[in-house]
């Protein structure tokens, strides 16, 4: 803790009136209730979407700069010149679009994410934004979700690493650094379990799983030193995570030591009375602060109710200033108070830069997943024409992805155009949006390319599915077009896994694209026509039928489980128990082979190194994604029957052999035991160096 900052903020509490403390505590939403009054009377803490399109300031585009810089100005009017924060969702980008989160997982390259966040923070702090509500790092398992597209998937090692790399990203190593932005880890927590995949809606989760598998990435966020969390609309077993103290307090305060503040999502103070926790907006009030969320977002609510409280004893004066200090500690991290203001000349320096073009480009490659590629039909060689067909054959800024309100239509390279400049000279590109026209063309075409899905509206906040195959219509062309008998590639776009098994079946070759950003066309023609190979792997589990969701790769053995013989096994009548396809999966345009497991020890003291050789036995260089899971037999819980534990991406010619090695410590096995608390239970263990979760060459260790 920086005690100058700390003595500064006493300071400043010392001279700070009860309206202007708890003015701190209120962000708001330009068109909905900000004024030059409230800000010219120190009444405003932070600002939300003063910038960018959504302003309403009459700044749009290049101008956001000088809409915050305007509010600043009033703000700093006011007696104790208290710098206002302005907050956006600059989730996967800004200007430069990089593929939505879920992609971005899908490259297990944590470390590209901190480049692709790095750019996000300077881009969008030339607009005049300081804070970003992101890295949403929610584990999602299950894909009904409409954000399960915002985060990192189902595994609570990956989604930690990205997580940290993410804050990391946005917030550099000196956060008041012009080009840095606070970031926001959300939605604190488990909002990915929300039942049936709705948005703002229940979950129960068990004690040990929280803190096993959704509390991890917070962790790791708090650790990498995140300025900002924001609380979860999920009523979070029985107690809404917004008035929810144990966790908001006991565990991120009190476990992990978290030093900065909570903001509230949205209405969520003010939606404590629907939820029936809180009598009216006063009593929400209240349950919100004291349970540890700092600022209300646009609810209002602790504006009208808080000094009212406070007469009536109901709150200290204390309690307040320990919100207040919270808030301007991140200010004063942030450097607003000695630049409060922004330099209007950056934006067109720093915004769409060809670096960061580029770097969207390899970010788009690495994300996708080839999932099927039957007699090596990828890369398209040797095809005179080849038809691309489909509704994403003209897409623009439908490549954005969800959460994408600074990515400019006029950006991006329509997926045609772009083919069209990727595409060898000697390929004649033919295009159809419309599937008659498509089924027409198909006839002269020497190969199908379908570049179908979802639209982006179908994912993130408030758009959840109930049927997880292709939206209406698709896949009644893809079954036509199969049924033309042309060499065939299915391209998915989504925001979501989609169960789609006889889409897959029909096609030869299947590559999973999510949403892939500005440079996300020219990404899928380098890996259509071989420029690059396709090298992402799954970070969630991709269902066969939206029936056998919740279906994930780090489930319970049960008592029945289908590796036992025996008829009244766990699975369904009306479908085969495996997933379509399991996390971790994902293939390239090469092969490669595992073996000679080996362990340096048969029991764990300290540490054990586990490795093995790993061959490409095909005829193309490629990155093969080694996996490193475990599992612990027996516990005083019942215990995962996978774990990841590491990975690592190996690059190998043509029939070149290297050793992947993997080292794991004994604190890698810990786990929230049947006492709750958290450590290792000594033991037999399974581990496997794999390709995905669902395979592997097999090895034992005792602890
Ligand atoms: C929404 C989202 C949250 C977002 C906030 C501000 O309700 O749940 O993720 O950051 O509002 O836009």
């Amino acid at each position: 803790m920086n005690q100058e900052n700390e003595a500064r903020i006493n300071h400043l509490l010392g001279q700070m009136t009860v309206d202007e403390k708890i003015g701190q505590l209120n962000q708001y939403f330009p068109r909905k209730s900000l004024n030059a009054g409230l800000l010219r009377q120190g009444l405003a803490g932070s600002v939300i979407n003063a910038s960018g399109a959504l302003s309403g300031q009459g700044y749009s585009g290049s101008g956001n700069a000088e809409g915050c810089n305007h509010l600043q100005q009033l703000a700093l009017e006011a007696r104790l010149k208290i710098p206002l924060i302005f907050g956006r969702d600059v989730i996967h980008g800004y200007r430069t679009v990089f593929p939505i989160p879920l992609g971005q997982a899908a490259a297990f390259n944590p470390e590209l994410a901190g480049q692709a966040a790095a750019v996000a923070a300077r881009e969008a702090s030339a607009d005049g934004i300081k804070w970003t509500f992101a890295p949403m790092i929610d584990i999602a398992r299950d894909p009904r979700w409409g954000r399960v597209a915002e985060g990192s998937g189902e595994d609570p090692f990956l989604g930690a690493q990205m997580a940290a790399a993410l804050v990391r990203g946005f917030q550099g190593e000196e956060l008041s650094a012009q080009d840095k932005l606070v970031a926001c880890a959300k939605h604190f927590v488990g909002y990915g379990a929300s039942e049936g995949g709705r948005d703002y809606d229940q979950g129960e989760i068990s004690e040990p799983t929280l803190r096993d598998v959704y509390l991890p990435p917070y962790q790791a966020a708090v650790q990498a030193g995140v300025g900002t969390l924001m609380a979860a609309f999920i009523d979070l077993n029985g107690i809404p995570a917004t008035a929810n103290r144990h966790l908001l307090t006991d565990v991120l305060r009190g476990e992990y030591g978290f030093d900065g503040f909570v903001v509230s999502d949205w209405d969520s103070v003010k939606e404590l009375v629907n939820h029936g926790i809180a009598e009216d907006e006063a009593h929400a009030s209240l349950l919100a602060l004291r349970a540890g969320v700092e600022m209300d977002m646009v609810s209002g609510v602790y504006l009208k109710t808080l000094a009212g409280s406070l007469r009536d004893g109901k709150i200290s004066l204390e309690e307040i200033d320990e919100a207040v200090r919270r808030i301007l500690r991140i200010k004063l991290r942030a450097g607003l108070f000695e630049r409060p203001f922004t330099d209007i000349t950056r934006a067109a320096r720093e915004q769409l830069t060809p670096e960061s073009r580029q770097l969207a480009r390899k970010f788009a490659r690495e994300s996708m997943v080839l999932l099927k590629n039957d007699s090596d039909l990828l890369p398209l060689s040797g095809f005179g024409t080849v038809l691309i067909a489909g509704n994403f054959v003209h897409a623009g800024a439908e490549l954005y992805g969800t959460w994408t309100a600074d990515g400019r239509p006029e950006d991006v390279t329509p997926l045609d155009e772009a083919l069209r400049q990727v595409a060898p000279p000697d390929v004649r590109l033919r295009f159809a949006e419309s599937p008659d026209l498509a089924l027409s063309f198909a006839q002269y075409a020497d190969a199908v390319v379908l570049v179908l899905g979802e639209h982006p509206l179908r994912s993130g906040e408030n758009a959840n599915v109930s049927d997880l195959g292709l939206p209406p219509g698709q896949a009644e062309l893809v079954a036509a077009m199969a049924a033309l008998g042309k060499p065939l590639v299915l391209v998915v776009f989504a925001g979501r896994p989609l169960a789609i098994p006889r889409q897959v079946a029909q096609a030869d070759a299947v590559l999973y694209a999510w949403h892939p950003g500005i440079e996300g066309a020219a990404a899928l023609g380098e890996i259509l026509f071989g420029l690059e190979a396709p090298s992402g792997r799954l970070p969630i589990t991709f269902p066969r039928a939206t029936g056998q969701v919740p279906v994930y790769y780090n489930q319970k053995n049960s008592g029945r489980p289908l590796s036992v013989d025996g008829e009244f096994r766990t699975r369904y009548v009306d479908l085969p128990t495996a997933p379509l396809f399991p996390f971790g999966y994902g293939l390239t345009y090469t092969r490669f082979r595992y073996d000679h497991l080996r362990l340096s020890a048969e029991t764990l003291r300290g540490q054990l190194e586990i490795s093995a050789d790993l061959t490409n036995t095909g005829t193309r260089p490629g990155r093969e994604l080694a996996q490193l899971y475990i599992r612990d037999l027996v516990g005083s819980l019942t215990r995962p029957v996978r774990e990841l534990k590491d990975y690592q991406y190996v690059t190998l010619d043509p029939g070149e052999t290297r050793r992947v090695r993997f080292k794991i410590n004994e604190e890698q096995l810990a786990f929230t035991r049947a006492d709750g608390t958290r450590g290792v239970e000594p033991g037999q263990f399974q581990v496997w160096i794999a390709p995905d979760s669902a395979s592997g060459l097999p090895g034992e260790f005792r602890l």
